[in-house]
């Protein structure tokens, strides 16, 4: 799902252009604009007279100061990653005016649409290989970078909407609580697997991670429970079911409070739904509660293993 259509590379001011050209020491001689992610600026495949093509992406902080934190944030995170971690590398930084782009290698592969078993395999090599490694120094506890995480709680409080709140929503509340402790390490998190933020390679089976800006210290199995609520959120190209069915396996692999996090992460995009509201991103509310209604069958089925246990 597309939240809103990005600006063109094109409709980017020229002299950031310039200034990335200048930056990458080549002219650009062709581009391509990507679609997908969750910020309203450019994103572009760019052609460049010496041969290369690298990914570029740019926002203004007079349209949306939060993405241009985050493209700031993730330009920082880049240097820190090892070159062993499946992440594009930076080339360039550049700043114009409220403008700043963020250049890097292009990774090989596409973005899916929809996870196939094929994908989720690459995505979960590459999530553990990012998580073998330390955190490097200067990225922050993942607590916060984690948000909204009391999510059941504030439903309970405010009173359920309809009768599954009503039967699950005090028990996904008690199983989120405290998640600040048993989310805290020392691995590289990078928080935010989704499939728009992963490139997958059919020819090697392999996937780079895309979109750094909320990587942090954590549980090394972080990743994997965000990817696992994502192949359910994203959708599965065999249908619900499976998605639901890959995503709880996944989820059988971990320690269990990959379980509580994807109980957690459910009702923060529950309770974003009902109180958040984005005039640069309207439609962001309707995609969170079709998350959450997706993830009904899943999370009813890991409140009640959590919580009954046979
Ligand atoms: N290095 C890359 N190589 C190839 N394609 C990429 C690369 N980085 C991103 N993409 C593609 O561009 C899309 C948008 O990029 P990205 O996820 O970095 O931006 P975003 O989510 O809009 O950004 P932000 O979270 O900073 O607002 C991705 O969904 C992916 O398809
Ligand atoms: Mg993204």
């Amino acid at each position: 799902m597309t939240f809103t259509p990005r600006a063109a590379w094109a409709d980017a001011p020229a002299p950031l252009r310039a200034a990335v050209a200048d930056a990458l020491g080549s002219t650009i001689t062709g581009h391509t604009d990507l679609r997908g992610g969750m910020s309203p600026g450019p994103a572009a495949a760019l052609r460049l007279a010496d041969g290369r093509t690298v990914f570029a992406k740019a926002m203004s902080a007079e349209v949306r100061a939060h993405n241009h934190m985050l493209v700031r944030r993730e330009s920082a995170v880049l240097d820190v990653l090892p070159r062993s971690v499946p992440a594009p590398h930076r080339l360039a930084t550049v700043e114009w005016g409220p403008w700043l782009a963020l250049v890097t290698t292009w990774a090989a592969g596409t973005t899916v649409e929809l996870w196939t078993d094929t994908s989720i395999d690459a995505v979960v090599a590459a999530c553990r290989t990012a998580s073998g490694h330390r955190a490097p120094d200067g990225l922050r506890p993942v607590a916060e970078r984690i948000y909204d995480f009391d999510g059941w709680e504030r439903v309970v409080a405010a009173g359920p909407a309809d009768e599954w709140e009503a039967a699950y929503a005090v028990r996904a509340a008690e199983v989120a609580a405290d998640w600040a402790r048993w989310t805290a390490g020392d691995a590289l998190v990078h928080r935010d697997i989704r499939a728009d933020n992963t490139a997958v390679d059919a020819a090697t089976s392999s996937a780079t991670l895309l979109d750094w800006a909320y990587a942090a210290a954590g549980v090394p199995w972080l990743d994997l429970a965000q990817l696992s609520a994502d192949i359910v959120g994203t959708g599965h190209g065999l249908g619900g079911e499976v998605a639901t069915d890959r995503a709880y396996r996944l989820i059988q692999t971990l320690p269990t409070e990959a379980a509580r996090f994807v109980v957690a992460l459910t009702g923060m995009w529950r309770i974003r739904a009902a109180t958040t509201q984005d005039a640069v991103l309207p439609t962001i509310s309707t995609w969170r509660r079709e998350r959450v209604r997706a993830l009904r069958p899943l999370v009813t089925r890991l409140i009640t293993d959590l919580t009954e246990p046979a």
